[in-house]
């Protein structure tokens, strides 16, 4: 058994690329050009090969390490130790010291050659050197005639069965016309697309015109080039890098997707594609995360957290989210990304329901039974579910019925150590005050003691979530679907309050009423919550 370094190839020009994918695991037996690793610059996405078939060994990078040219990637063993390979350092010396002096040549032509552009100068962008490729696809047209784009600007994407491959703008300009279409075959030097310069100022100077030439693919040529100067010209291509055949099961994608996929933390093995080939589109990746998103069940949901490596600013820790916070999640980010919701904000005046409860109730309630604010605005919940029943429903599976439900149950949205929970307190329309106040307080301790039980927590018609005992004016709760409305509650406060002659002193408790636009309208809403303001002013409502 012999042991291979794999390196990076030439990367053509490029300084450094990112590794955003290990194809394999350590340990597991490759092929000849099997694909161990995915590079990508914001070019193009290429696959590192094996040269022969063995066993890797070790990975010397992670995913988000950036690389170089000859950066050794992984540890091969393989079986032949005479073997003279091609991912060597040494056997890939001539392929480099080749492509560095058609780098060299490039750039010398390139900057030569490149245009003085002035405004409205039109020039031809052709397909640069494919390395060797007879013959690619056009797989996109990135832009639309008449379409005004930066220099570097994606202009064409093109595709071999090895790589994908951009053909960016090579100036500031208008796209005048595409010579193109998806699905065509094109060769080296074929005229893809004219191109007319915008304004001069950007790509008269020296320095910008370095830029254009240092472009991975852009064609440079004069306006009045041939197809044969202009793919001299061209730097060195993608195709010059050893990308392989995409594995079967592999992802096939282009750069522009599989950044979208990681900042959606999607698995693009997962995405069906339906482009030329079986490409995965924008689009495929949009309804895979919309079909995902309806599916039923919180646990279809990804949870996608940020991807950037903080330590390069100070110290950190991470530490591992429990069960109850991952689940929270969850439900949060399905709710947020399927439900319109909006909140409706309003003030009930509870200045007697409190003096009521602070006095006359507390010497008739049973020893050690305390009655908060929470009973009585649950009583008239329950009175507003009956009035306004499309505030007790949930949509119908194919979102064109409303379950309208014939049962009063309420969560309770319960802050504990572990994170919030949210028991349901059943028939809240045929319980009193004081039985609600006991058991939202019972159920409450459960949940922070941890011995709610499995089916506590289902059922729920409509929840109330109450800060009121911690403070706060207004916040906007998220609809726990699928539920189409939720109370929040927030801290009462003595308000000066206009009653057509003068300020009265009145203690005010604001609610936040969020729900489910696609079942309630903005009219409901407000009278839904002014029904439960007037409800809550007059304590002779609620004891019922
Ligand atoms: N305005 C003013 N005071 C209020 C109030 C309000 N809206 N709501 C409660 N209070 C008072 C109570 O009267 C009590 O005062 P007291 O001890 O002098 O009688 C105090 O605040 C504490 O009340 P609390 O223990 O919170 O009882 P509660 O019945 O109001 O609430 C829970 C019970 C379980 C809802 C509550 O403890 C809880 O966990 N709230 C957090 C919910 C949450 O995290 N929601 C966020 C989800 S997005």
């Amino acid at each position: 058994m012999t042991e291979l370094r794999v390196s990076v190839p030439d990367l053509g020009g490029i300084d450094e690329v990112e590794v955003i994918e290990l194809c394999v695991a350590s340990g597991d037996q490759v092929e000849t050009e099997d694909a161990i690793i995915v590079l990508e610059s914001d070019k193009a996405t290429m696959e590192v090969p094996v040269p022969q078939a063995g066993v890797i060994e070790s990975f010397l990078v992670a995913v988000g390490d950036r690389v170089s040219s000859g950066t050794e990637v992984a540890v091969l063993r393989v079986a032949d130790a005479s073997s003279n390979n091609g991912a060597t350092n040494e056997d890939e010396a001539p392929a480099a010291t080749e492509a560095a002096k058609v780098e060299q040549e490039n750039e010398a032509v390139s900057e030569s050659n490149l245009p003085a552009d002035k405004t409205g100068t039109t020039q031809d962008v052709v397909v640069p050197d494919l390395g060797g490729i007879d013959e690619v696809e056009v797989i996109e047209l990135s832009a639309s005639e008449g379409d005004e784009l930066e220099a570097e600007d994606s202009l064409i994407v093109l595709e071999s069965d090895k790589a994908t491959m951009e053909v960016p703008m090579p100036i500031k300009g208008q796209v005048l016309s595409f010579k193109v279409k998806v699905g065509d075959k094109v060769k080296q030097g074929d005229v893809v697309a004219t191109v007319e310069t915008l304004s001069s100022s950007a790509q008269s100077s020296g320095e910008d015109t370095a830029t254009v030439s240092k472009s991975q693919t852009a064609p440079q040529q004069s306006p009045s080039a041939s197809t044969k100067e202009a793919s001299k010209s061209a730097p060195k291509p993608l195709a010059d890098l050893q990308v392989s055949a995409s594995k079967s099961g592999q992802a096939h994608a282009g750069p522009a997707v599989r950044k979208l996929a990681r900042e959606l933390g999607v698995d693009l093995s997962m995405v069906p594609g339906t482009g030329p080939k079986n490409r995965i589109l924008k689009e495929d990746l949009h309804s895979f995360v919309k079909v995902k998103v309806n599916q039923s069940g919180s646990a279809s949901v990804g949870v996608v957290g940020s991807q950037e490596d903080f330590s390069k600013y100070g110290p950190i820790q991470e530490v591992s989210l429990n069960k109850i916070k991952q689940v929270t999640a969850k439900n949060m980010v399905q709710s947020w990304t399927t439900v319109p919701q909006v909140t409706q904000f309003d003030e009930a005046d509870i200045t007697e329901l409190e003096h009521y409860r602070k006095t006359a109730m507390v010497s008739m309630l049973p020893e050690g039974v305390k009655v908060s604010p929470l009973a009585f605005i649950m009583k008239a919940c329950a009175h507003a579910l009956k009035a306004f029943p499309n505030f007790n429903s949930s949509l119908g599976p194919d979102g064109t019925t409303l379950i309208l439900k014939q049962f009063f149950h309420v969560g309770i949205a319960v802050d504990t150590p572990e994170g919030l929970l949210v028991p349901v307190v059943k028939d809240v329309d045929q319980k009193g005050v004081v039985n609600l106040a006991k058991e939202s307080a019972e159920l409450a301790k459960k949940a922070r003691d941890k011995k709610l039980p499995l089916d506590a927590m289902s059922g729920g018609c409509f929840t109330i979530s109450s800060l009121g005992g911690i403070g706060g004016t207004a916040f906007t709760p998220i609809v726990s679907a699928p539920q189409v409305a939720i109370l929040g509650v927030s801290k009462a406060q003595m308000k000066p309050v206009w009653n057509g002659k003068e300020f009265e002193p009145r203690l005010m408790l604001p609610l936040n009423l969020s729900y489910d636009h696609r079942v309630i309208d903005g009219a409901e809403a407000a009278r839904f919550a002014r029904y439960l303001c007037e409800l809550l002013s007059d304590t002779r409502h609620l004891l019922l």
